[in-house]
């Protein structure tokens, strides 16, 4: 990442995540192992996770007895992963350059990162690595924001990002061209628990607040704390913070 990173460029925020992966890999959410089997229905596979970060999804896959391949270009994100799932291969690599034989894989999930992808590119890399009949999925962890103190919570943390709209469209079908059949799509609805004070730190592993200026981002983290202090609904010390994980899967033809 530049220096001075853009938060309004998509390649400075795609490449944001080098910064604070100890602090993502504590605070951030997985994803329900409801929402792990539809993605990847048994038997178990050989599966790769693309653009796998700290492994919060990894570790699903890994607990469904799916032998795993783990890739993302950031190396402090997978050096928690390592750290965390030492059994699974981790390699460099991103959705447009995939370092695997073609169909050399069972299914490819991509977890909260599709966004990023120079999507043409990734379909058809991963078209590449995937065996015929194989799964993709793709899925976000999208916050509930129905209830008052997260929609608050997403006005602070998404406050002057021009990008927000891309990161959040959730298309009623992906457009994954010719190499894949029609999607399906699914939802799951979780509580994702988490102690209060860390609500700051869930905040600042927001790629746009990782590409603020210190103190735009502070200012940001400030109103974040006020929020805390303010709601009735963050008097206590844990906070129960509800996602619905928004799942696609297609199969290769
Ligand atoms: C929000 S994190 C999601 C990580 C993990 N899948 C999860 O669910 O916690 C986005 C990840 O996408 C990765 N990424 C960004 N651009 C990418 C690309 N072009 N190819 C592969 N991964 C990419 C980042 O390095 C980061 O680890």
């Amino acid at each position: 990442m530049p220096t001075t990173p853009d938060p309004q460029s998509v390649s400075d925020r795609a490449a944001a995540f080098t910064h604070g992966a100890d602090v993502y890999a504590r605070v951030r959410p997985s994803y329900p192992s409801e929402a792990v089997e539809w993605l990847v229905p048994a038997p178990s596979s050989r599966v790769l996770d693309l653009a796998a970060g700290t492994g919060l999804l990894t570790r699903g896959l890994v607990d469904a007895g799916h032998e795993v391949v783990a890739i993302d270009p950031a190396a402090a994100m997978l050096a928690e992963l390592e750290a965390e799932l030492p059994d699974v291969q981790a390699l460099h690599g991103s959705a447009e350059d995939i370092p695997l034989p073609d169909a050399s894989v069972d299914a490819v999930v991509v977890g909260h990162a599709w966004h990023w992808f120079d999507e043409p590119r990734a379909t058809a890399e991963i078209a590449r690595v995937l065996r015929p009949g194989g799964t993709l999925g793709l899925c976000w962890n999208d916050r509930d924001e129905r209830i008052d103190w997260v929609r608050r919570f997403g006005q602070i943390v998404h406050t002057g990002d021009r990008l927000h709209a891309r990161v959040t469209a959730r298309p009623a079908t992906p457009d994954l061209g010719t190499a894949f059949g029609r999607p399906e799509s699914a939802e799951f609805r979780w509580l994702h628990h988490l102690p209060t004070s860390r609500l700051r730190d869930l905040a600042g592993t927001r790629s746009f607040l990782l590409t603020l200026a210190d103190d735009e981002r502070e200012a940001l983290l400030g109103r974040v704390d006020d929020l805390v202090v303010t709601h009735p609904d963050l008097a206590g010390a844990e906070v129960a913070m509800p996602y619905v994980t928004v799942a696609y899967r297609a199969r290769r033809h």
